[in-house]
């Protein structure tokens, strides 16, 4: 109900300045421990088995995906949600102001959004300091997505991502290499076998270098699109597994319109998230499983709006799943409401109940 009404007064407003309240919100809310103890009473996530993946014990197998808290400021605040990971960004090394607004259309008839976001930020140094805001994250994992300045020419790529790989390295649990927003130009061509293979070996050396400064390991994932064909799919798995990369995020949003043809903002250009989305990225999780053939984890991102979506990409394979867009068409609850629909799943299998029933 009250969901409902603030949903109601949100959507009068543009998505991005509607985004910035929620997100300003959960900020100012996260250090204040009587709010986050009523929202965690009001969205009640039950103790689960967890799930390892990467080295890494999840709490539970669901996260806030990137570009929601790009500037590590509510990340605390929003976890209460039940968010058993949440991965802020993408962070670039300095300040950017992205695309001229409007950058974040909404297509309420298709529970989805089309954004050209294009990596607005204060950069990695502010990034830094907001999140050791937050002293002590429990078991909550927390990972930063990483990306190019969209000045930095597609040759010098690599050493941006080392730049902050050595930044936040020290003060995350993974790190997510963003090769595939479509918002920022040419990135997507570094998920091409010919550029990705240089890219990954840059990377991979500075994670062995930073593994031996830190003495702990920080896994490396990389993120891909799902309008990749068959054979960059494959071509992209192969390099990601050669080079040693711990996990896949599969899939940032999609530059295809196929099933909102008919809404006026169709032709606004950007990455499609959220419901219309949601086969492709099923799809590309299949073929990318089947490429992989279990040699390393896959998160699976794009249009879960449901409880029984997020279980559909879990039987199919995937080790953990991420929501965005889902979070603002389904609301608060979602994230909770895939926690139980897990933990029941998995009472249904081992035939067990934590009530004795
Ligand atoms: C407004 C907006 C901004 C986004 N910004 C980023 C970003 O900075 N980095 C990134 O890797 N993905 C970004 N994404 C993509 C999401 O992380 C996710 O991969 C995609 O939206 C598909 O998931 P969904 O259908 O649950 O939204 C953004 C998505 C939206 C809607």
């Amino acid at each position: 109900m009250i969901y409902r009404l603030a949903r109601s007064l949100l959507f009068r407003i543009n998505p991005e300045l509607a985004h910035g309240v929620v997100a300003g919100l959960m900020a100012r809310s996260g250090g204040f421990s009587p709010i986050r103890a009523a929202v965690k009473e009001a969205f009640p996530v039950p103790e689960s088995q967890g799930v390892d993946a990467f080295g890494l014990h999840f709490p539970n197998p669901v996260g806030l995906a990137a570009g929601w808290d790009k500037e590590g400021e509510a990340w605390w605040g929003v976890s209460a949600l039940g968010f058993g990971h949440v991965e802020i960004g993408t962070v670039t090394p300095k300040p950017q102001p992205g695309n001229p607004k409007p950058r974040v259309f909404r297509l309420p008839e298709h529970r989805s959004l089309i954004n050209r976001m294009g990596f607005p930020g204060s950069g990695a140094e502010v990034v830094a300091r907001n999140i050791a805001r937050v002293p002590d994250r429990g078991n909550l994992i927390l990972g930063v997505n990483i990306g190019k300045q969209k000045t930095t020419p597609l040759e010098d790529a690599a050493e941006d991502y080392c730049v902050l790989m050595e930044k936040f390295a020290p003060m995350a649990d993974y790190l997510a290499v963003n090769i595939s927003s479509p918002n920022t130009p040419g990135l997507r061509k570094l998920q091409h076998q010919e550029s990705l293979r240089p890219l990954l070996g840059r990377v991979a050396e500075q994670k062995d270098r930073l593994q031996q400064e830190l003495g702990r390991r920080v896994p490396l994932l990389v993120k891909v699109a799902p309008d990749l064909d068959d054979e960059g799919i494959r071509g992209a798995v192969d390099a990601i597994v050669e080079a040693g990369m711990d996990g896949l995020i599969a899939t940032n949003t999609t530059i295809g319109r196929k099933g909102v043809e008919d809404s006026p903002l169709a032709d606004e250009t950007g990455g499609l998230s959220g419901e219309a989305l949601r086969d492709l990225s099923m799809d590309f999780l299949g073929k990318v499983l089947g490429y992989l053939g279990g040699a390393i984890p896959v998160i699976s991102v794009g249009g879960i709006m449901t409880a029984d979506d997020a279980l559909a990409r879990l039987d199919a394979g995937a080790a953990l799943v991420q929501l965005f867009t889902g979070l603002i068409y389904s609301g608060p609850g979602l994230p909770s409401a895939i926690v139980k629909s897990v933990i029941q799943g998995a009472e249904k299998l081992t035939g067990s109940s934590n009530d004795g029933g």
